[in-house]
């Protein structure tokens, strides 16, 4: 499908592509409100092939809970052709006197695409680098890497999608903490790489907003569900892409009461008119966001003391009358929950908590 909008994102993210990196990025939004696919259109068609090798690592399709599970994602292995390899040992080797087989041989001028899901590696470095589960190994590995793409004339870009999935994962302390620091190393100290975190995890990003070492070294972009003037640009522009024809402005005003600006729900609404009543699709999802409401709050009340269920109920009460409330009107223990259980999207940097979707929302003010 063809990529809508989002024009003042792309540009902010571009310039900050052209200047030298000098911050972390972190790149956060509401479920489904189009991060990945903003990244993509931007690393697929909008940046200088020339110009940019990009290391793009999708962690939610992948089961992390080791330190090995994170090193072969990071990594794509490849065997060095024999002859060369040999060579290159016999030259390496009174500079390499304990492991002759550590040697590494970065192919970055053979590489044709520009968007790498691995960083280069010769297989017994890998093996090497899983053994010894020094991640300071692996981190001049990968500044070795970067330093290539460098002397060939490009600017490396990682991109960490889903970035909150190795936030627990613990090697000697937590691994998250140490790709900090070498990201830190990698922008406001070398100024050699772009690093760009995806998060639609709410709480994670509140974590890395309030977290000390990050304190002037990282930046936080938004995207968010579109607001209602670009919402309804974007239902004319599928409707005329998938159904061939517009709709009127009645029809507009109804999808965007019922699913507001979140591009995956308008992006339904449209396919499903090619054979639906719009009434009929649009009932269909709101019964559906108020049964899982209902559902939900079934298992609060099921699992917590009558005190605690009270006060969630209190807390979505709240929003029967506002889309977007100030964080702290609901207490943190509370807020926290819901936005765990994907009820509430919470924006740290404006201090502002909404529903993650506006089904939930007329869900909350169906119900409650
Ligand atoms: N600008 C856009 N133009 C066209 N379609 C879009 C756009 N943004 C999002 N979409 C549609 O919405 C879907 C969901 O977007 P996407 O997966 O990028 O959201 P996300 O914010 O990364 O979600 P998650 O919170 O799960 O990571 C996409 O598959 C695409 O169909
Ligand atoms: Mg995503």
């Amino acid at each position: 499908m063809k990529f809508f909008n989002r024009e003042k994102e792309i540009r902010e993210i571009l310039s900050i592509i052209e200047n030298e990196p000098n911050f972390i990025y972190f790149i956060y939004g509401p479920i489904n409100s189009g991060k990945t696919a903003l990244i993509n259109e931007i690393i697929n068609n909008r940046l200088d092939k020339d110009k940019y090798v990009i290391f793009y690592f999708d962690l939610r399709e992948i089961f992390i809970s080791r330190y090995d599970d994170f090193i072969r994602i990071l990594f794509k292995t490849y065997t060095p052709k024999k002859s060369f390899f040999d060579w290159l040992k016999n030259l390496l080797k009174p500079l390499i006197k304990d492991s002759p087989d550590f040697i590494d041989i970065p192919s970055i001028a053979s590489i044709t695409s520009n968007v790498l899901t691995g960083i280069p590696i010769p297989k017994n470095l890998l093996n090497q680098l899983l053994k010894d589960k020094n991640s300071d190994d692996v981190f001049n590995y990968l500044t070795k890497i970067f330093l290539e793409v460098k002397k060939e004339g490009k600017q490396p870009i990682i991109i960490l999608d889903e970035l909150q999935k190795i936030g627990d994962l613990k090697i000697n302390g937590f691994l998250i903490y140490e790709l900090f620091n070498y990201f830190i190393s990698l922008t406001k100290h070398k100024h050699l790489c772009h690093v760009f975190c995806l998060s639609s995890d709410s709480l994670f990003i509140e974590k890395v907003y309030n977290e000390a070492m990050l304190d002037g070294r990282a930046k936080y972009i938004l995207v968010d569900d579109f607001d209602k003037k670009t919402a309804l640009k974007f239902i004319d522009f599928l409707s005329e892409e998938i159904l061939n024809k517009k709709l009127s402005n009645d029809e507009k005003e109804l999808i965007y009461s019922y699913v507001g600006g979140k591009p995956i729900d308008i992006v339904y609404v449209i396919q499903e008119l090619k054979n639906k009543e719009l009434k009929e699709i649009l009932d269909y999802l709101l019964k559906d966001a108020i049964q899982k409401l209902k559902y939900f709050l079934e298992d609060v009340k099921e699992e917590n003391d009558d005190d605690f269920y009270k006060k969630v109920v209190d807390a979505l009460k709240i929003f029967k009358e506002n889309y977007e409330v100030e964080d702290t009107k609901i207490p943190k223990k509370i807020r926290e929950f819901l936005i765990k259980k994907n009820i509430l999207f919470l924006n740290p940097i404006d201090g502002i908590l909404k529903p993650q979707s506006f089904l939930i929302w007329n869900a909350i003010k169906r119900i409650l």
